[in-house]
């Protein structure tokens, strides 16, 4: 079977609350995935969960709970963010979960049996009130720590160490020699830069299992288990090698599945710019250990802030999510947050500057637009749609080109905005063509028709672009205007798709107008 485009997003820390971060970034993902999809490309959409871990074994037993139990009970709300954000995920990963677990194990082994671990000494500062290690980078000026953490110890431990330093020559060469393959160019140059002036630690991968049990097992040590870095990057391989994907079953020397999907190398991996370093370096190491290829790309996303500070549930200063969604729609959120903020930079979110764009751009742009074309075919011609006209197919094409283009390459904002200029275009035709007059004379029949037409292909062009970013309201454009497909492929995007004779099903508002609050 041919491969399949495959994106995955970081897998969040299960003990948290999502926030509009962790929800940006999903948002992006699928963005990206309904827009391959609509590209024609087969997709494998991956987002999940990562649960092990110190923190998340005390704040169970803080509950009284086994660290299983506990983590079953939050994912309920992470994985009812991915429905009410309407993400097209294939697949969710826990990586609490058997699957993934036994893969890990499998990668472990193979690495363990080609080398790529030793057996060291580990030497840390060590929170036993806050049971987490600290570093000199924790150390107050004067040298001391927080008493937050009360007794500090020095720590002496066994580990096993995953060796990263004899693998820097390669990296920085493939990094300079693949320019798209992590994205923005000002990261590639911080990740090269980082790679050029520092030697690399080799990574402590493991916890002796007295001390930490809730990690995974180490098949050929059975007193440790692997923690955090390694457990969790490995998902974007053990899920699709669960699934029995050739390419992983072979390199893990694990029995084939004639069904298996074919889907690494990943096409795109999308994470915060906080993390990209374990992805632009520790991943593309380990893959290479592993004998796999790396992902084509790496696509840093920038922070959110709300009001200019920092999000942070103990001062109440966050954006929720569901909050959002339960007031505005799904629609009205995903919007949002790519037209506000380009992959990339970091972004500021404000109440009153997301009232402003649904407002502005939602409400009395696109939902106007859709609503009064509608309206105008619906009182001037019964709802049936005119012969057809082309004065607008010219612009109109080029813009959905232009647009399909960006999203090709993933520049989901520069896209939309193209996709507004058809919005905006389409509002500024209707008060210069004004059909309303048109309508009062019989002499402009034919003009009328012409007017009604191009308005009404505008939306249905509208719905085909719009429907990786707002998927619901490009279904209901799509249904006002009587039609039984989904908007889900680009090929719809050329101009002539409504047949004269057809009958719309009239309109509904999209995006009801809501009275700002004085300020
Ligand atoms: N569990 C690790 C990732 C492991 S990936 C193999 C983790 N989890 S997290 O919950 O802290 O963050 C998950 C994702 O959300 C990261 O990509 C992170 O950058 C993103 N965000 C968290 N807060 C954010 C903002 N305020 N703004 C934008 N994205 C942010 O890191």
């Amino acid at each position: 079977m041919s491969k399949q485009f495959y994106i995955t997003t970081a897998i969040d820390y299960v003990n948290g609350t999502p926030h509009l971060g962790h929800a940006y970034e999903k948002v992006l993902a699928d963005v990206i995935a309904r827009s391959r999809r609509s590209l024609g490309d087969r997709v494998f959409f991956l987002t999940g969960l990562d649960e092990h871990g110190q923190k998340v074994k005390q704040a169970a037993q803080a509950q009284g709970l086994e660290p299983q139990a506990y983590c079953d009970e939050l994912a309920l709300s992470w994985q009812s963010l991915t429905t009410r954000l309407n993400l097209s995920n294939n697949d969710f990963v826990r990586t609490s979960s058997a699957r993934h677990r036994e893969m890990v194990q499998a990668i472990l082994s193979r690495l363990h049996a080609n080398g790529h671990f030793y057996q060291a000494e580990y030497r840390g500062y060590y929170s036993t009130r806050q049971e987490t290690f600290l570093t000199e980078k924790d150390r107050r000026p004067d040298g001391t720590f927080d008493p937050f953490y009360g007794e500090v110890i020095e720590l002496v431990e066994e580990n096993y160490y995953f060796r990263l330093r004899e693998h820097q020559a390669w990296l920085i060469d493939y990094i300079e020699a693949h320019p798209d393959f992590i994205e923005p160019d000002y990261r590639r140059n911080e990740v090269l830069g980082f790679l050029k002036h520092n030697t690399l630690e080799d990574l402590c991968s493991t916890r002796p299992a007295t001390r930490l049990n809730w990690g995974i097992p180490v098949p050929f040590d059975p007193d440790f288990v692997t923690y955090v870095w390694f457990d969790a990057l490995s998902n974007y391989v053990t899920i699709p090698a669960a699934l029995g994907d050739p390419a992983l079953t072979a390199a893990l020397a694990l029995p084939a599945h004639p069904a298996g999907p074919a889907l690494w190398p990943a096409d795109v991996q999308i994470l915060g710019k906080d993390i990209l370093k374990f992805h632009a370096v520790y991943w593309p190491i380990m893959l290479k250990a592993i004998g796999l290829p790396l992902p084509r790309k790496i696509l840093a996303h920038g922070w959110w802030q709300k009001d200019g500070q920092r999000m942070s549930k103990s001062t109440g200063n966050v954006v929720d999510p569901i909050a959002v969604i339960d007031e505005w729609g799904a629609d009205a959120f995903r919007y949002y947050v790519v037209r506000e903020l380009d992959i990339g930079p970091d972004g500021n979110w404000t109440d009153a500057g997301f009232r402003s764009r649904y407002s502005a751009e939602l409400a009395n742009g696109l939902g106007n637009l859709v609503n009064r074309s509608l309206s105008m075919l619906q009182r001037y011609r019964n709802g049936i749609v005119p012969a057809r006209s082309e004065e607008l197919a010219s612009e109109i094409s080029t813009a959905a080109r232009t647009a399909i283009g960006q999203l090709r390459e993933y520049r989901l904002q520069p896209a939309l905005l193209t996709i507004w200029s058809i919005v905006n275009r389409a509002n500024q035709y209707v008060d210069q063509t004004t059909p309303f007059k048109l309508a009062k004379d019989p002499a402009q029949t034919a003009k009328l028709d012409a007017v009604l037409y191009n308005l009404a292909e505008c939306c249905r062009i509208l719905a085909v672009l719009l429907w990786p970013y707002i998927p619901t309201s490009a279904e209901r454009i799509y249904d006002q205007l009587g039609l039984a497909a989904k908007p889900d492929s680009f090929d719809a995007a050329t101009w002539g798709g409504l047949e004269p004779g057809h009958p719309i099903a009239g309109p509904q508002v999209l995006f009801p107008r809501k009275d700002s609050p004085t300020p």
